[in-house]
Formats: structure tokens, C-alpha cells, sequence
């Protein structure tokens, strides 16, 4: 490999990094199984061992987890909550031994405590004279958030313990099979959008601001780690034993003096894997002697005294009952399979991804086919292979597209099939207006996909921008009067589209749907231009320079802004909101930091808008009506109803001078 060659390997490992770092933590949607994740994220780390000079501080490789959110206060980490390597082999294992021991100067056989790794989300919970003091997520591994609240409601964390001084519990919180089951069915019968996993299921449900509904989740905990103030203890296994003593659950563990010992604890855990009631995704050695643990010390953002051994992606046998064609909001043409059920580690698997018709070609799939499915815990499983033909003939490529007949193309360079027909493909335009209201672009409750799907069916918007516009079919077909809808619910909508107006720079940009533009790229681009006209006129030169935008996205900006169609559409949106750029806020201490406001009753110094674009330059969010999401209510003259809910809540009421004086 050339320095050449390394530097644009290494470009595109780092936008394809954190496109599906984008992915899984912002949007809890991941692409790819964490297996392939590994992949990507090993062959960043073999490019940067093998060429340093290339190596920036900034790069994947030097991150740990996910950033802080600001939805809870945050909480230093006495020590840093790092992470650990990974091996896939009795190879990698081995290396990993002979490495351990290099750096001692050994060549005696080491213990090392084997452990399930639990898949979940790690926790760290500091107790004072035998009490709870409080609980923190590993956050970016160095600030974590407080979760005390939402930790005191599981069951298996005790609120006191028997030991004096201080002390800090580190494990993992998860959420058993069963209950990640139920959850889901529950949320089916709703039409509530489904967790992928049982991780994501456990973060989202420890990361909630209501800790009634994590009592709710069922979850567990799995302690593997202690640091106290008074301990004696001098091995890892001793660690496990004191914690079990304190009442904590520890899941199974087991001493190890070999890499055989290790290997077959390895195949024996996964073999076992399908009877334990909850996921595990590997295994986790750590040498036994605290002692020479702390000789050991880090590397980067690992400790070199433990490995995770992960499993490689489950797969099973089933049999393909039908295909059906997606048509994504940009027109992506997406061949799903239709599955026979099938058991994946305690998951039933009905659908899998098949990508683009190229994949269909190249394994030579058709209805009826049994194949081999792959699953790593995470993500839709993919078809690998068929392993035996039901004789039918190959599924053939589509040439018009399922929703609005027009035919198919494939764009140069690009292999997958799209429909051409943006501004008349009914499947189109309900996917990307169902992305236009959604959570990360302007975010209106009330609108989710099937709402829209109706309102789109019903002539009440056609298209994006007329959401804007929704309030004005009320004279001809009142919202009210539709099933499911009723007066209240229909003010609600009508509040959260006005309250939509006020949009910040990158919500803005992300709403365009400009591809690949998620959160992070839209921060960058808004950060750097400050304003959407001199974004729009950006030369292509001024996009490539943006660090972490790369090549292939900027000419994607690029073409975008240079499209009359979109550009009209940019006009439009621009006259139907307010566009507000945020600076970076540092402030974060401020008290309005990542809360929800909602202003109520006439103020007598500002307007209104005044008032909110002073409450989102200090980091705030607006929000329209009261609920157990709103963290501050301030109030004018004549406050009206939301006054009187937000003191059946309990949510904190400020007056205007009061909000006035801590804004300065
Ligand atoms: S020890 C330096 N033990 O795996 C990190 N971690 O990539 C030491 N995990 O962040 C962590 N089971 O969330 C440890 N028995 C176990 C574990 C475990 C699951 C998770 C944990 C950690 C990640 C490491």
C-alpha cells in the first residue's frame, strides 16, 4: 500500500465511520451489523498502525462511544470508562497473550478472569458510606450523563450496601430476551416504531427522562468492576466475588490459566449462548492480577490487560416467501426479502435486506429459495447464501417502479435502481415528507409516517411545504372530524407546525434531504457558512476543504445547490420559516442548556421571538405545549392553561424578568 493509496482509504473509512456512527447513536438506525462495524473500524487502525504520519487526533480511532447528549446533567468519570479490543480468533487471542506477557517480561502462564460480555450498555454507580450517591452512562468515556434516578428504579442495583467509605460499581445494564420481546410487541400493537436490539432497547430505556417508564423497562444490571477506597482485594475473581457479596448480580465468570482454557471457554459460552436469557456478544478476558493490570496500563482507549473475544454473526435457514420492492424518499429502489419466521438468538426474523438487484444476480435468488440468513444482534439480517433452489426461476428485475409506474434507472456509477419521477412518485414524496416532520429535521409530534401517508392520500398535503399550509384545509375538511383526530389532538398539530417555524440552520439542512446529509455533516456545514445563501453558493473547492466531508459528499452538495428544482424549493421553505443559526454553544452551563421551554402569556419586554431566539442561542429547545419533556414554563400576562399544567407537573415556572435576568 502507497501513502496514497493509505490516504484515501483512510478518507473514506472515516466518513463511512461516522456516517454509521451518525446512524447508530443519533438516529438508532443502524446499517450494518456491529461485526461489520469491527471490520471497518480494524482496518482503520491497521492503515493508521502502518502509516502514523497519517494518524489525527480527530479520527474514529481515538473515540470511545457516544457524545453527551444534554438531555441529563453530566457527571466526570473518576477514572475514564474506556473500551476494549477486539480478537475474532484463537489467533488473535493467542497474540494477545504473548503481547500481555512481552510487556511483563514473562514468559509464565497468566490468569486471566473470563467473563460473558453482556450486551448491553455500560454504567457506573459511586456509593458514599453505603449509600447510593449517584449513576452515570459511559458517555464519551469521560463525561457520562447522570442517570441516578433511572438506575435507582432497577431492581437488581441495590440502594444500599454493606461497606464504609466509597466505592464505585461499574457494569453493565441490559434488558432480558423476554422482556426486549414484550416491549416490542407492546410497541407493535401501538404503532410505535420497534428497538432493533435488546442494547438499544436498554439504552433508550435507561436514557429516559421519566424514571417511572425505565421502572417500566424491566431492566438488569451485571456488575464487573469495583474501585473503593478501603479494598483489599488483589484479583479480578476476588472483584466478582466482593461484588456478589454487596448484593449486585454478576453474571458468569470463571478463571483461566490458558489460551486453551480460554478458547474452550469461548466455544462453550457460545454454544451456550441461545439457553441464557439474555444477549451476549462475546467474551471478555481480564488479567486476574489487579496488580499487574495497572503495571499494564492503556493504550489509545484501551486497557492492555483485557480482550473481548466476539462471536462471530449468527446465522440459521429459512426460506424466502416473497419479495417486495421499497422506494425510499430519494428514490432508492430497495428489493426486501419476505421470510419464513425463523429463531435468531432469541429474535424472530421475518424480513431480510437484499440491497440492490446486482446482490439478487449475483446469488441467484428467487421465491421459494431456502437460504442461509446472518444476524449480529443488531441490525435486519442479510441473505448469504442460497442452500437450496426451489427450481423457480430467478427473481427478475422491476423496470417501472410499484408506486408510480415510471421507469426505472440506474444512474452512472451507482448500482442500485432508482425511480427518476421525484416530483410524481406518490411513494417518494410520502417518504420524504414523512422525513421532513420527522425528530432530527423540524420535528413535529403528531406526524408520523402513517398520518402522513393519510393526509397525503386525502389532498390535505401534496407536498412538503404543505404542512405549512395544513391549517388552511380545516374550512373544508376539519381534522377534527377524521377518525382518530379530535379537537385537542388537532390543536396540538396545529401548535407544533407553528412552533416548527423557528428552525435552526442545520435542522434546516438536514430537512432538504440532500443524501447522506445527516446531523453531523449539516452541524459542520452550518458552523462553517453561518447562513444558507453562502452555503448554497459555496464553490466546490470551499466543501472539500470541510474535514470530515470528503470528496464524494462535497460534489454531492455541491450538484444539490446547483439543481433549480431545489433551489425553488429552498426559496419557498425560506419564506415559510425562520432560519436560526446557532453559535457553537460552550455555554454549558447555562440553565437553558438542552432544556425544553415553552413560552406562555404576552411578555412585556420582548416578543416572542425575540424571547425564543435568546432562549436557543443559550442552547435551549422551544416547545409548544406542556408535558412531562418541558423543563422550564415561562410565564407572561393572561398564561392561560398551560400555567395551571405545568403546576400539575411540576415543572419549573419562571417569570419573564426572572428568564430575562439569567439569560445575560
Ligand atoms: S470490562 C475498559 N466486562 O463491553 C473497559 N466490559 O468494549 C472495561 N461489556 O464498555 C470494561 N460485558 O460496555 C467489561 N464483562 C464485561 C463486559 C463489558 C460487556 C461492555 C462494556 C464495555 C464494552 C467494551
Amino acid at each position: 500500500m502507497t501513502l496514497d493509496e493509505a490516504k484515501t482509504e483512510l478518507k473514506l473509512l472515516k466518513h463511512e465511520l461516522r456516517r454509521h456512527d451518525e446512524l447508530y447513536y443519533n438516529k438508532a438506525e443502524p446499517e450494518i451489523s456491529d461485526w461489520e462495524y469491527d471490520q471497518l473500524r480494524l482496518r482503520l487502525n491497521e492503515i493508521e498502525k502502518r502509516f502514523p504520519e497519517l494518524k489525527r487526533s480527530n479520527s474514529p480511532s481515538q473515540k470511545v462511544g457516544a457524545p453527551v447528549s444534554g438531555i441529563f446533567s453530566k457527571i466526570t468519570h473518576k477514572k475514564p470508562m474506556l473500551s476494549l479490543e477486539n480478537a475474532f480468533s484463537k489467533e488473535e487471542l493467542g497474540d494477545f497473550i504473548e503481547r500481555v506477557q512481552n510487556f511483563l517480561n514473562t514468559s509464565e502462564n497468566l490468569e486471566f478472569c473470563a467473563e460473558h460480555k453482556i450486551d448491553g450498555l455500560s454504567a457506573s454507580i459511586f456509593y458514599k458510606n453505603g449509600q447510593l450517591e449517584y449513576a452515570a452512562t459511559r458517555g464519551d468515556g469521560y463525561v457520562g450523563e447522570d442517570v441516578t434516578n433511572n438506575i435507582r428504579t432497577i431492581s437488581s442495583i441495590p440502594q444500599n450496601i454493606k461497606y464504609l467509605g466509597e466505592i464505585e460499581i461499574r457494569g453493565e445494564v441490559y434488558m432480558p430476551i423476554k422482556s426486549f420481546m414484550e416491549l416490542n410487541r407492546q410497541r407493535e400493537e401501538v404503532g410505535e416504531k420497534l428497538f432493533a436490539n435488546p442494547r438499544n432497547a436498554a439504552a433508550g430505556s435507561l436514557r429516559q427522562l421519566d424514571a417511572e417508564v425505565t421502572k417500566s423497562r424491566n431492566l438488569g444490571f451485571f456488575a464487573y468492576y469495583a474501585d473503593g477506597s478501603e479494598l483489599n482485594i488483589e484479583t479480578q475473581i476476588e472483584v466478582m466475588e466482593l461484588i456478589k457479596k454487596l448484593g449486585f448480580a454478576s453474571s458468569e465468570y470463571k478463571l483461566c490459566s490458558s489460551l486453551e482454557d480460554m478458547y474452550k471457554y469461548c466455544n462453550d459460552t457460545s454454544q451456550n449462548r441461545p439457553n441464557l436469557p439474555y444477549e451476549i456478544d462475546g467474551a471478555v478476558f481480564k488479567l486476574n492480577s489487579l496488580e499487574l493490570q495497572n503495571r499494564l496500563g492503556f493504550v489509545g482507549r484501551n486497557p492492555r490487560h483485557s480482550i473481548a473475544f466476539k462471536f462471530p454473526a449468527e446465522e440459521a435457514e429459512t426460506v424466502i416467501l416473497d419479495i417486495s420492492i421499497g422506494v425510499g424518499r430519494t428514490g432508492k429502489i430497495t428489493p426486501v426479502a419476505i421470510l419464513e419466521p425463523v429463531n435468531l438468538n432469541g429474535a424472530m426474523v421475518s424480513r431480510a435486506t437484499l440491497h440492490n438487484f446486482n446482490e439478487i444476480e449475483r446469488k441467484q435468488i428467487s421465491i421459494g429459495d431456502t437460504v442461509k440468513i446472518l444476524r449480529s444482534g443488531d441490525v435486519i439480517p442479510k441473505i448469504i447464501a442460497v442452500t437450496k433452489k426451489s427450481g423457480n426461476s430467478m427473481f427478475s428485475m422491476p423496470t417501472t417502479c410499484p408506486s408510480c409506474g415510471a421507469n426505472l434507472v440506474q444512474y452512472s456509477g451507482l448500482v442500485d435502481l432508482y425511480c427518476p419521477n421525484h416530483f410524481g412518485c406518490s411513494a417518494q414524496a410520502v417518504r420524504y415528507i414523512s422525513y421532513f416532520v420527522s425528530k432530527n429535521c423540524l420535528d413535529i409530534p403528531g406526524l408520523g409516517e402513517k398520518q402522513v401517508e393519510e393526509f397525503f392520500e386525502e389532498g390535505r398535503i401534496k407536498t412538503a411545504l404543505d404542512v405549512f399550509k395544513l391549517r388552511e384545509k380545516e374550512i373544508d375538511a376539519p381534522l377534527a372530524s377524521k377518525p382518530g383526530w379530535g379537537k385537542v389532538s388537532a390543536q396540538k398539530l396545529y401548535d407544533a407546525i407553528e412552533n416548527s417555524r423557528d428552525v435552526s440552520l442545520s435542522r434546516f439542512i438536514v430537512s432538504l434531504g440532500i443524501p447522506g446529509v445527516g446531523e453531523v455533516i449539516a452541524q459542520l456545514l452550518a458552523d462553517r457558512f453561518k447562513d444558507i445563501e453562502k452555503l448554497r453558493n459555496a464553490e466546490k473547492t470551499d466543501l472539500v476543504e470541510l474535514d470530515g466531508l470528503g470528496d464524494l459528499m462535497a460534489e454531492e452538495i455541491y450538484a444539490f445547490f446547483r439543481n433549480d428544482v431545489n433551489i425553488k424549493f429552498i426559496e419557498e421553505f425560506k419564506n415559510l420559516v425562520t432560519i436560526i443559526y446557532q453559535e457553537k454553544i460552550i455555554d454549558m452551563a447555562s440553565k437553558f442548556y438542552n432544556k425544553t421551554v415553552v413560552f406562555t402569556g404576552t411578555l412585556s419586554k420582548l416578543s416572542r421571538n425575540e424571547a425564543k431566539q435568546i432562549a436557543i442561542s443559550k442552547g435551549a429547545k422551544i416547545g409548544s405545549s406542556i408535558s412531562n419533556k418541558t423543563d422550564i414554563v415561562v410565564v407572561g400576562e393572561n398564561p392561560g392553561s398551560k400555567l395551571r399544567k405545568a403546576m400539575e407537573l411540576g415543572v419549573q415556572i419562571m417569570s419573564e424578568e426572572e428568564f430575562l435576568n439569567l439569560m445575560i
